[in-house]
């Protein structure tokens, strides 16, 4: 192949890669887009194909790494309605660039947790864990997603703060492993990527949760250890006689009634009694109910042991919808979305609380704000670079599903790909899936032949 050529390929590439997604800034207690302005809400669903142990390093793969199954899984999102997905499980190591373009090209932005279960901070033992090892391994994964333009959020770390026990050492870990983040981000010199906290719903820690990670901190440069937003993992809301109060979302809806930064259930779907009816979905997306939440993740994408799954992957490599999701869907579908791109002016000049005793309400619940100094060699990685993968969005071409998809009565769902589309995705914007296989590229030919056309004259 030519110089001229290789650009050439370079050049497609390139300018499909221009069809990104909008970037999701925080502005106060809501997340937007930062183009248009609008209002964004979270429409997601946890993404964990083999549940919360499955990680090992040394497979070679995670839920990220497998274009195809991606692929599939994109498609079916979309149809589902969703903007979002959360992944837990991740290797550093691994090029995620396939499955990230597709999400992408599908309108589903990513929020990445940075840690596993077997690299995480201790919760029990939070000292000795948090060390350059650990960050080193963080790092990884912010170098590996900082650059695709559909991240929207990394977590920092999941329910380490659970009870009146953790309440007591581990909330400066929060905002020691947030601070590290941000200043390796910063350091790297791109956007700045929000970066949260994803709480346990304790109902009586989880006000005071909220104000010691969105407090700010006098004197201290930037406020970079605090968290950009917070996810809750809320199950409270169980069955159909469950509603906005027996349900206990009214009692979240007040807690977060001034909240000054984002906050949305990081998980949610109680799975007793079965089956379940998502019925909490219209509170989470209703204005009147709880304005200021920014939506949800559904807890979760495939089927595991612990039988909380929209879909099961079958042993021949398969995939077969559930019933959980098609009355998901349905549930989806009815939300207005369209009325909640506004944004509550009044609200976004709220001011966070700041750090001080005043604002702790649980006597257990740490109140000093002493955040733990840098292991030794974590300053030099921030200056540095850790060195590992840096992720990029890639042409995905075409993308049309390949691997079998059956609905609940066993018949195989006809016609399956994913649409492209320039925005977020939405439960209206992909009506049928037989119209979406007919979705070419969005202008990628026309616009790689004028660019093409360009480097040739340069060349
Ligand atoms: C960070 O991780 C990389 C592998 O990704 C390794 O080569 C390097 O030694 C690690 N650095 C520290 C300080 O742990
Ligand atoms: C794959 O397995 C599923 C579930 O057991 C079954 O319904 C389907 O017919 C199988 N498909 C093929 C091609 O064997
Ligand atoms: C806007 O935010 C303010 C301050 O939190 C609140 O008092 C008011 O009720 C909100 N308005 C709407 C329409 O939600």
């Amino acid at each position: 192949m030519t110089m001229r050529n290789t650009l050439l390929v370079g050049s497609a590439a390139l300018l499909r890669g221009v069809a990104a997604l909008n970037h999701i800034v925080v502005q106060g207690q809501d997340f937007a887009d930062s183009v248009t302005g609008d209002r964004f809400e979270i429409v997601g669903v946890d993404y964990q194909p083999g549940g919360e142990q499955a990680y090992d390093p040394t497979s070679g793969v995670d839920v990220l790494s497998t274009p195809d199954a991606c692929l599939r899984d994109a498609a079916l999102l979309q149809r589902l309605g969703a903007n979002t997905i959360r992944t837990y499980n991740l290797n550093p190591d691994l090029n995620h660039d396939e499955c990230a373009s597709i999400f992408n090209a599908a309108g589903i932005y990513l929020i990445i947790d940075v840690n596993v279960p077997q690299e995480s901070i201790n919760r029990a033992d939070p000292s000795s864990s948090y060390n350059v090892g650990y960050l080193n391994r963080t790092f990884g994964i912010i170098d590996n997603f900082r650059s695709y333009d559909n991240t929207l959020a990394f977590f920092s770390s999941n329910e380490l703060v659970n009870d009146d026990q953790t309440s007591k050492e581990d909330p400066p870990y929060i905002r020691a492993v947030t601070r590290d983040l941000k200043q390796y981000l910063a350091a790297r010199g791109g956007r700045a990527i929000p970066i949260g906290y994803s709480a346990a719903d304790v109902r009586n820690i989880l006000v005071d949760t909220t104000n010691y990670i969105s407090c700010h901190v006098d004197g201290e440069d930037n406020d970079i250890s605090r968290s950009d937003f917070i996810g809750v993992n809320g199950y409270s809301w169980c069955g159909p006689t469950s509603n906005f109060v027996t349900g206990q979302y009214s009692e979240l809806a007040e807690f977060y009634a001034d909240t000054t930064i984002p906050v949305f259930f990081s998980e949610y779907g109680c799975n007793k009694p079965q089956p379940r009816y998502w019925n909490e979905v219209l509170s989470i997306y209703s204005t009147k109910d709880m304005p200021t939440f920014s939506g949800g993740l559904a807890y979760e994408w495939t089927q595991e042991a612990n039988d909380y799954g929209l879909v099961q992957l079958n042993d021949n490599n398969t995939l077969s919808l559930l019933r959980d999701y098609n009355v998901l869907q349905s549930q989806l579908k009815k939300v207005d979305f369209g009325a909640i791109t506004t944004r509550n002016e009044t609200a976004a000049n709220l001011k966070p609380p700041t750090c001080s005793a005043d604002i702790i309400t649980s006597g257990a619940f740490d109140s000093e704000f002493n955040i733990p100094d840098q292991p030794d060699g974590v300053a030099d990685l921030i200056k540095n670079g850790k060195g590992g993968i840096q992720g990029k969005l890639v042409d995905v071409g075409d993308l049309t599903v390949h691997t079998a998809v059956y609905n609940v009565d066993g018949s195989q769902v006809k016609n399956l790909a994913v649409s492209r589309v320039s925005g977020a995705n939405t439960p209206s914007s992909t009506t049928s899936t037989a119209a979406a296989a007919s979705n070419g590229p969005v202008g990628g030919m026309a616009m790689g032949g004028i660019f093409g056309m360009l480097i040739w004259l340069l060349g």
